[in-house]
C-alpha cells in the first residue's frame, strides 16, 4: 500500500522506513509532487499535523500522514511548543533555535522537557490521531553530531546521552516520534487494506 508521509525531512523519512514494514511503501511530498510549503496554522501540535495532512490529501487525492512536534519545556512554561520550528524565527535554524533555548534557560535550575508527536492518518478520508511522549531534560552544551533539530541538547530519561549521540536506532527506542509511528504502524497493520 502507497501512503504518503507528509514531509521531506530525510531524517524522519529515514526514521519511519525503519520501523515499517515492506507492505508499506512510504513516499515524501516530492515523491507526490508537492513543492509548495505545508500550512502549519493551527495552536496546537495535534492541529498543526491534522491541518498538514488534510491538506495533502486534498490536493493530491493520496492517503497520508503528517506529523507534527514540539519540544515542552517545564520552566519555560511548555515553551517552545508548537513554535518550536519557529522558536527564534520563521527562518527555522535549530542553531538560532538551540541558542534561544538555552538564553532563555540560563539561570533556571529546572531542565525538566520533552517531546511531543502528534501523529494525524487520512485513510480514504477517515482520521485517526496517534500521540508519542519523550521526558527529559536539556542540557547547556551541545553534545553529539547525529540526528536534528534539538537532539544535540536533549537527554531522555534513564539515559546519560543525548538523541544527537545516538544511532538511529538507539534513537527509535526512546523518541517521542517512533512511538507515535509505533502506534501508527500497528493501527495500519490491522486497518489498511
Ligand atoms: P516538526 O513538527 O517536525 O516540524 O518539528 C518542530 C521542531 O521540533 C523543529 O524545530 C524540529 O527541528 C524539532 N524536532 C522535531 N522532531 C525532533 C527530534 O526528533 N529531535 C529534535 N528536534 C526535533
Amino acid at each position: 500500500m502507497k501512503i504518503c508521509f507528509a514531509t521531506n525531512n530525510q531524517n524522519k523519512l529515514k526514521e519511519i522506513r525503519s520501523l515499517i514494514d515492506d507492505r508499506f511503501e512510504i513516499l515524501s511530498l516530492q515523491d507526490i509532487g508537492c513543492e509548495e510549503e505545508l500550512p502549519e496554522n493551527q495552536e496546537t501540535i495535534a492541529g498543526n499535523s491534522l491541518e498538514k495532512a488534510q491538506y495533502v490529501y486534498d490536493r493530491y487525492q493520496v492517503n497520508c500522514f503528517a506529523d507534527d512536534t514540539g519540544l515542552e519545556v517545564d520552566a519555560l512554561d511548555g515553551e517552545p511548543g508548537v513554535y518550536s520550528a519557529r522558536y527564534a524565527g520563521t527562518h527555522r535554524d535549530s542553531g538560532d533555535n538551540i541558542r534561544l533555548l538555552l538564553e532563555n534557560l540560563k539561570s533556571e535550575e529546572n531542565r525538566k522537557a520533552r517531546f511531543r508527536t502528534v501523529i494525524s492518518l487520512i485513510n480514504d478520508g477517515k482520521v485517526d490521531q496517534f500521540e508519542g511522549t519523550a521526558e527529559g531534560r536539556i542540557i547547556d552544551d551541545l553534545k553529539g553530531l547525529h540526528g536534528f533539530g534539538y537532539d544535540p541538547v536533549f537527554i531522555p530519561e534513564h539515559s546519560g546521552k543525548t538523541f544527537a549521540e545516538m544511532t538511529l536506532e538507539e534513537k527509535n527506542q526512546l523518541s517521542h516520534r517512533a512511538k507515535a509511528i509505533r502506534k501508527l504502524v500497528s493501527f495500519l497493520n490491522a486497518h489498511a487494506k
